[in-house]
């Protein structure tokens, strides 16, 4: 019964026509499948950029790129003592969560803990899988390159780190959200656009299927979220709105994407953008509007406009922070805060169990 439910969901998140039904049942509904049996544990292979990383960009001290290694990345993580630990956010990301839907605790370990490491202890990998997810990646143009973290996910497997086991119980995600797309400038043609959209998007598909040849059964991959809408853009229109041309160029990218994987079989698009968009921008009646009392500003803006959350010039620091994160749909000018992933990823909660055959409703 849940089954039929959910496979009806993941077909309108596919239309891009989600609503509420797709919320997860509440727990009175699932009670009877309480007795069925338990479900497997996946492993968790990660990929991307700065939505997914969990401490990969090297911390040569305070810059832009290092940011999220610093106060007030980090602030509301109970579990690791309210201090920042790589990720680009108040405390979880995307992969976090992820990783909560399959019933681990957070995401896997970076890759870099890993090669750190490399040597001196056991070789074997963290039981929850490996998060390769680089915030400096994009998937064409910035380096490392999603490819280049494909490439160490491969060396892991040739050296036999990352075992057949291993990856028959795995699964990946691809949480790219579309930083090459920065290189567009304001004059370029749609045509234009569409190309760059392509290459892309060709560059995507090419990732999944090489995580498929390695052994990988099934990928989700991310849609880009409405680049328009983050505080980035919106500023411009003192938070008011989302930037349409932003907008139209997260829609050229998914378009493209659901064009050339929209049909694969195990492979699951996640459709982030419709969900941020519900949040952030809901259609008139929609039960989701108002979920979060700052849906444009981020909790944390820096003062200058070239400037970012948790800079500082000497002990001054050159950045506002909100009273409280969970009222703010983002954190920064590009991330989401905690509650507003945490809200996302209920959204999709439902669908992914669907997909991994995941019976038990793990809360968050
Ligand atoms: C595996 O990873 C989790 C999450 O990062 C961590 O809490 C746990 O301590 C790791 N386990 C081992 C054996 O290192
Ligand atoms: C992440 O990217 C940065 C910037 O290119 C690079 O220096 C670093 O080594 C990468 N991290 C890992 C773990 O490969």
């Amino acid at each position: 019964m849940m089954k039929v439910l959910f496979a009806g969901c993941l077909l309108f998140l596919l239309l891009n026509v989600a609503h509420v039904e797709c919320r997860v049942a509440p727990v009175e509904s699932r009670r009877h499948d309480d007795d069925s049996s338990p479900d497997r544990l996946y492993k968790l292979f990660i990929f991307g950029d700065s939505i997914a990383d969990d401490g990969n960009v090297p911390n040569p001290g305070l810059n832009r790129g290092s940011r999220a290694w610093y106060y007030p990345y980090g602030m509301s993580d109970d579990d690791h003592d309210n201090s920042p630990t790589g990720r680009f956010s108040n405390n979880m990301v995307q992969s976090d969560f992820l990783a909560k839907i399959l019933g681990h605790d957070e995401s896997p370990p970076p890759y870099a803990a890993h090669k750190a490491r490399r040597g001196k202890k056991s070789n074997r990998i963290n039981s929850s899988g490996m998060n390769f997810a680089n915030a400096s990646s994009g998937a064409v143009y910035l380096v490392p390159t999603l490819g280049a973290q494909i490439d160490q996910f491969s060396s892991l497997v040739s050296d036999g780190v990352i075992t057949e086991r291993d990856l028959d119980e795995s699964v990946a995600l691809v949480a790219y959200s579309g930083r090459d797309y920065g290189r567009i400038s304001n004059s370029a043609s749609d045509d234009y656009i569409a190309r760059f959209a392509d290459d892309v998007t060709e560059e995507i598909a090419g990732i999944v299927k090489q995580l498929q040849e390695l052994g990988v059964p099934k990928v989700l991959v991310n849609s880009v979220p409405p680049l328009g809408c983050t505080p980035w853009m919106s500023r411009f229109t003192n938070y008011d709105h989302c930037d349409k041309r932003g907008n139209m160029i997260s829609d050229a990218h998914n378009t493209a994407l659901l064009d050339k994987l929209g049909k694969e079989k195990n492979v699951m698009l996640l459709d982030v953008n419709t969900m941020f968009t519900e949040l952030v921008s809901p259609k008139p009646g929609s039960t989701l509007s108002k979920q979060f009392k700052y849906m444009y500003q981020p909790c944390c803006e820096s003062i200058d406009a070239s400037g970012y959350c948790g800079q500082y010039d000497g002990n001054r620091p050159l950045f506002r922070l909100c009273r409280n994160p969970d009222e703010y749909f983002y954190w920064d000018y590009i991330h989401p805060t905690h509650a507003g992933w945490k809200a996302v990823m209920q959204l999709l909660q439902g669908p992914i169990m669907a997909f991994l055959g995941i019976s038990n409703l793990n809360h968050f």
